[in-house]
């Protein structure tokens, strides 16, 4: 009688293991039969009704289906453990052969590739790079340079004006005046820098833009050194077998003045499209530093002369790489810079 419930309470617990579908089912199961008030705690409370002979073996047999049914606990509960570890796995698997995802490089943009090479040949020519303000003081930007109060240059239509005596520059070269001002001499510098001109946007326009300002102080120097120095830099900024050519030209800061053109590198000066049939692109304005500019900085013109000269970056970015409109300079598509 007490065997066949005990059979039954056996029976019925491995048919609920095996059914189990994960581990607090299983806890139910066994709280429900092996638990302080579970099925074979009653059985063993009845056991004072068994009869002394009866009890040894019913007690045995008592712990028998306790015995099987923990087993089966605990095979089951491994057996589930099992599962879902195998679904954890599977879950987290990396396939290692797959391609890796792309990482996009950054690139140099060309204007400051261009900058770089510039520097590289006026560094490796003896000169120092050196730095100015952007927000620049209007005597910098235009008195110091000779070119005084009513000059068109000053026009509220060019310049960006942030007080009366305050400005965005215009040009790079207060930075001669700062270096000069300095009172170390002799000076061989170049100064790259952002300048900022209230101009409409177009293929050749921009308000903010770059040049690079060059400059020598030095006792005898002569509009020869001018001539060979720029010949020097056009011949390993464009090639050996670029030409160059000096028109005379008019800027208030240097006496005498000229633009410096070089044979269009395309062509060699057959002319063509890309030099409008000229055979010359301009590329940079010069002159010797005028002897009053020379004063009014603290240096006395009768002891000490010098040259200067104001490169537009993007003039010769965009003629080194062929580009034909300055604004893709500034967009920074990455499909326009990765070209580069
Ligand atoms: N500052 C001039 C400009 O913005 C460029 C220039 C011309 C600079 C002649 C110079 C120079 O140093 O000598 O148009």
């Amino acid at each position: 009688m007490m065997k066949d419930e005990l059979e039954q309470i056996r029976a019925k617990a491995l048919n609920q293991i095996e059914n189990a579908k994960n581990l607090d089912a299983l806890n139910d199961i066994r709280v429900s039969v092996l638990g302080k008030k579970g099925e074979l705690k009653d059985i063993l409370r009845s056991m004072k009704d068994v009869s002394p002979e009866e009890r040894p073996n019913v007690g045995k047999m008592v712990n028998e289906v306790r015995d099987a049914i923990e087993e089966t606990l605990l095979d089951a509960k491994k057996n589930l453990e099992a599962k879902a570890m195998d679904a954890k796995l599977a879950a987290e698997t990396i396939d290692v052969t797959l391609p890796a995802k792309k990482h996009r490089l950054g690139k140099a943009h060309p204007n400051f590739k261009v900058l770089e090479e510039v520097e590289k040949i006026f560094t490796g020519m003896g000169y120092e790079v050196v730095a100015g303000p952007e927000i620049e003081k209007d005597y910098y930007n235009f008195e110091a340079l000779n070119i005084p109060a009513n000059h068109p240059a000053k026009d509220e239509q060019d310049t960006f004006y942030i007080t009366k005596d305050i400005l965005l520059r215009t040009q790079t070269s207060p930075v001669q005046v700062r270096e000069m001002e300095k009172g170390k001499l002799p000076i061989r510098m170049i100064a790259p820098g952002r300048v900022f001109r209230s101009d409409e946007v177009d293929a050749t326009h921009s308000p903010s833009f770059h040049q690079i300002e060059g400059m020598v102080i030095d006792k005898n120097v002569t509009f020869a050194d001018l001539k060979g120095t720029l010949e020097t830099f056009a011949k390993e900024f464009l090639g050996k077998d670029t030409k160059v050519k000096f028109r005379p030209h008019h800027f208030p800061f240097t006496e005498p003045s000229a633009e410096m053109d070089v044979s269009c590198f395309k062509c060699g000066g057959r002319g063509c499209r890309f030099c409008k049939g000229e055979g010359w692109i301009e590329i940079l304005g010069c002159g010797m530093v005028h002897p009053h500019v020379l004063e009014m900085s603290g240096i006395d013109p009768n002891e000490y002369s010098g040259f200067a000269f104001g490169i537009g970056l993007e003039r010769i970015t965009l003629l080194k790489y062929e580009i034909d409109d300055m604004r893709l300079l500034y967009e920074n598509d990455v499909r326009f810079l990765d070209q580069f």
